[in-house]
């Protein structure tokens, strides 16, 4: 069984979603939310579940003392998975490189369509039939890294960004832990970009 450390900068609910399913699987346990951002929700929600929540703040600190103490962090609490769940800092490629461990993210759309801030606000300004979610690898780019799953979701006419995001996360909260439970099982190759599933 992987332990797993979510990182969370807002309400948390894809934490909720993780920690919820995980009675369903035997692969994975979140033993430790880590936030950046003072009583967020993230953390709030981590302790009603019992779960060790740790706020590292981020506020007027540089950015590799931060990630420091968060690589520290992770370590000493034997994290094997990190998922990024509205974490909303970009990662430095050195901290990417010095965990060692694979960095999972959750993002609105159907990558590699809108990354970045307020993807479902740019659907709906591009027009597109179709958005989504996607959970996939963290390398050093903007939502760039290799596709673990995906899964559309159908744009409304009179879709709202409120409307779309919320139909985006319950999708959301579906895909996330069966993709934690595929990396925490091992079950994929990677090869080139493409992740392939094994059974
Ligand atoms: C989610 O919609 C997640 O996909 C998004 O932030 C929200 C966090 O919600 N992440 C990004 O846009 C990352 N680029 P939550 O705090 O309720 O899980």
């Amino acid at each position: 069984m992987r332990r797993v450390a979510v990182l969370a900068s807002g309400r948390g609910s894809n934490l909720g979603a993780l920690l919820a399913a995980q009675a369903d699987y035997s692969s994975y346990r979140v033993t430790l939310a880590v936030t950046n951002i003072e009583g967020c929700g993230a953390i709030g929600l981590a302790r009603e579940a019992s779960v060790e929540a740790v706020c590292v703040p981020s506020r007027g600190v540089d950015r590799e003392t931060h990630e420091r103490a968060i690589v520290a962090l992770l370590a000493s609490r034997s994290i094997e998975v990190v998922c990024l769940a509205g974490y909303m800092r970009r990662l430095t490629p050195a901290f990417i490189d010095s965990l060692q461990r694979p960095i999972l993210n959750i993002h609105p759309s159907m990558l590699p369509a809108f990354p970045g801030m307020h993807a479902q606000k740019q659907a709906l300004e591009a027009g597109v039939r179709w958005s989504g979610a996607t959970v996939h690898f963290v390398d050093a780019g903007l939502d760039t890294g290799p596709i673990i799953l995906q899964e559309p979701v159908p744009v409304a006419h009179d879709d709202t960004e409120e409307t779309l995001s919320s139909r985006i996360l319950d999708m959301e909260h579906r895909i996330y832990p069966k993709a934690l439970d595929i990396v925490a099982r091992g079950a994929f190759a990677i090869q080139g970009r493409t992740v392939k599933l094994l059974t």
